[in-house]
């Protein structure tokens, strides 16, 4: 008897000592919140505007630290993103200077873009960018949102299969851009580090990014922190999914497709099979049929 006491109050002990350690970790970092955006569940759809905006979010304060290697200007242009006509699209591409060359005298020379160039880099190599940076390289941000995410645990994890949870990366990022915060007291922070509530480990080398008003909107939108990151992870999302509405359209036509044959193929069936069942039937002494052996 005594022993069995034991072995529950161990047991116990076990699984509060477990918990706590969740509870503990999960004070440690806490999950972002959750955002609502119009690219989520199975028929999202980017807002072409928020898009529009998030890429003047990113050409006006990130770019200085971050390249975005993998897209093109003529990207812009292009179906299920920010759909800027080609003439805005050759516009912007105009106002970056690309590195080109060599011409007949050896030698490299600036010229301004074009659609087919890829987004230029702010440093010249990894090196230069993490000198400029206290240390840490700020990372190429073409597919951060799909890179980055968070642990959301058992069961959760087993039910966002089912709710189609895939915004993890976003949520996450529109947090971290608005998670800077005095630091608890008793936080070391090293020197040149933020503390940022949604970082993990809280100290990051990343200056505060963004504040209210810092860009101006043509088109009415709020000129809030709020509002800039959550355009800017919308752009992001994009520029790492960019055939995010692609997919989620043929996946339900897919899925249409797939329930129409199912119902056809069960009609076929009735029919192929209703002369091998219906001697079978008989057999059994239902329904005699005139004329059957
Ligand atoms: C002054 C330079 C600078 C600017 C401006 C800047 N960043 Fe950063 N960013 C950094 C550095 C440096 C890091 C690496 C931080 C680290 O590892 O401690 C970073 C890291 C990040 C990360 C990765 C965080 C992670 O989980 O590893 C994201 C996402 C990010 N930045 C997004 C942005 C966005 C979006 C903007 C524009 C609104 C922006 N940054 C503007 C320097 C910058």
């Amino acid at each position: 008897m005594m022993k069995r006491h034991a072995l529950a109050l161990a047991l116990a002990g076990l699984l509060l000592g477990a918990g706590n350690g969740a509870a503990l970790a999960a004070e440690a970092t806490p999950q972002p919140p959750r955002e609502k955006w119009t690219f989520a569940g199975p028929f999202g759809k980017f807002d072409r505007a928020q898009l529009q905006r998030g890429f003047k979010v990113y050409r006006e304060v990130c770019a200085s630290c971050h390249s975005m290697s993998l897209l093109s200007f003529r990207n812009l242009a292009e179906r299920g993103g920010p759909e800027f006509t080609r003439e805005q699209a050759t516009v912007i591409a105009s106002e970056y200077k690309v590195k080109d060359g060599p011409n007949d005298q050896g030698e490299m020379f600036e010229r301004p873009g074009r659609l087919a160039d890829r987004f230029p880099s702010p440093f010249a190599n990894e090196a230069a960018a993490r000198a400029a940076n206290g240390g840490a390289a700020p990372p190429d941000l073409s597919v951060i949102a799909k890179a980055r995410g968070y642990e959301r645990g058992f069961p959760w994890f087993l039910l966002d299969m089912v709710t189609q949870y895939q915004e993890h990366g976003a949520d996450y990022i529109n947090a971290l851009l608005k998670g800077y915060e005095d630091p608890p007291a008793g936080f070391t922070l090293p020197s040149g580090a933020q503390y940022n509530k949604y970082f993990p480990g809280h100290s990051i080398l990343m200056p505060k990014p963004l504040n209210d008003g810092q860009v101006s909107y043509t088109d009415g939108a709020p000129q809030t922190l709020d509002q800039y990151s959550k355009d800017v992870t919308a752009f992001l999302m994009w520029a790492a999914e960019p055939h995010l509405e692609a997919r989620k359209r043929i996946g339900f036509q897919v899925i249409l497709f797939l329930l129409i044959f199912a119902g056809l193929l069960y009609f076929t069936k009735k029919k192929v099979w209703k002369e091998l069942e219906a001697p079978a039937e008989r057999a059994r002494g239902q329904t005699p049929v005139e004329g059957s052996p």
